[in-house]
């Protein structure tokens, strides 16, 4: 059978004050009077026979709303903490059988051109039935350094290199053979297991113990704490070589940042000055004056103002505050 696994352990700190601990950002409705959860959801209806879902004790109420709302029967795996995306996969394909497909995806994704979607879904389901773990490629179309990268020969992984600096990503893109990794992925839960047994035996171990651990779905805190936090790029797509890419021709934002959310909204026809300078959140008539590229984000309890080009320094500042409290 086919599984739809969910991850929905972020808090999503690039987007504050959009994205709150309490509501992070594939809850809020902003983007389609959906939230992008629901949507994520309604996207593999069709492709998966069930879904499981991955996400922390604080924001499983969230998810069950969603899921209630839409009648969705599903599988809830809570964490007791977060362990990074190694672990919150291998929870998902302990509860699995080990010929089970698993279609492994993020909730804060947007996503368009759903019959290419439904293709590269196709093609990655045979793949992974014949036992390679298969990720989605996107064409890159930038330097960005926030993504994995996929050196590749037709659908031949060369090699995976998870988040580049800017230098080694502006090589990759001048190079042509590489794709983005889409953060999505699709395999047998076994070979996954063997795979992560192979290259992060740690994390597998403990894991397996803290899964077998958990108590009415929810993982046991004291053994989570000791998995090593540890993301399943480093963790075993760097290191596999079962590794097959699909690339993918569908619309993708992974909104990670302001910078992506202004590409994004520009690109669905949100307003902008003649400065380039955007408006979120609010319909309060707003003025910039000797601004270019400048982001002013309204929320009830906190404002940003955030030149574009430094979007990916709001998770510091997200993590100052979060010392601070
Ligand atoms: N359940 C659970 N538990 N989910 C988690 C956890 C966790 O501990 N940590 C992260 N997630 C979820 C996030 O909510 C998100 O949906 C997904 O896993 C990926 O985590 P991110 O933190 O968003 O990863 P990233 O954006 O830095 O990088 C990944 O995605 C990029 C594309 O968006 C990588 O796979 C990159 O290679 C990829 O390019
Ligand atoms: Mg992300």
């Amino acid at each position: 059978s086919i599984t739809h696994v969910i991850l929905t352990g972020g808090v999503g700190s690039r987007l504050w004050p959009l994205s709150r601990k309490s509501r992070p950002k594939q809850y809020l409705d902003i983007f389609d009077g959906k939230s992008l959860f629901e949507m994520t959801v309604e996207r593999n209806r069709n492709i998966a026979d069930k879904i499981m879902v991955v996400g922390n004790i604080d924001n499983c109420h969230l998810s069950k709303a969603i899921l209630e709302k839409t009648a969705t029967e599903y599988v809830d795996i809570i964490e007791s903490t977060p362990r990074n995306t190694a672990a919150a996969i291998a929870f998902a394909a302990f509860a699995s059988n080990p010929n089970d497909i698993l279609i492994v995806t993020p909730s804060d994704h947007i996503i368009g051109n759903m019959p290419s979607y439904q293709k590269a879904m196709d093609e990655a389901i045979d793949k992974a039935s014949k036992g390679f773990i298969v990720t989605f490629g996107i064409v890159p179309t930038k330097p960005e350094i926030g993504y994995g990268y996929i050196e590749r020969n037709a659908d031949d992984v060369l090699s995976f290199r998870e988040k580049p600096n800017q230098v080694t990503a502006a090589e990759f893109i001048s190079q042509g053979n590489f794709l983005w990794n889409s953060g999505m992925f699709c395999f047998k839960a076994g070979v996954f297991l063997e795979e992560l047994k192979a290259h992060a035996p740690k994390v597998y171990e403990k894991s397996k113990i803290a899964w077998e651990k958990s108590k009415d779905g929810v993982v046991d805190f004291d053994a989570s704490m000791l998995i090593p936090s540890i993301s399943v790029d480093y963790a075993v797509m760097e290191r596999s070589r079962k590794i097959k890419v699909v690339s993918s021709a569908f619309v993708w934002s992974d909104l990670g940042s302001f910078e992506s959310v202004y590409d994004y909204l520009v690109s669905i026809g949100h307003p902008v000055d003649k400065h380039r300078n955007m408006v979120i959140g609010t319909d309060i008539y707003t003025a910039f004056i000797g601004m270019k590229d400048t982001i002013f984000i309204h929320t009830d309890t906190a404002h940003l103002i955030l030149q574009k080009e430094f979007s990916q320094d709001v998770k510091s500042l997200y993590g100052s505050l979060e010392r601070s409290n």
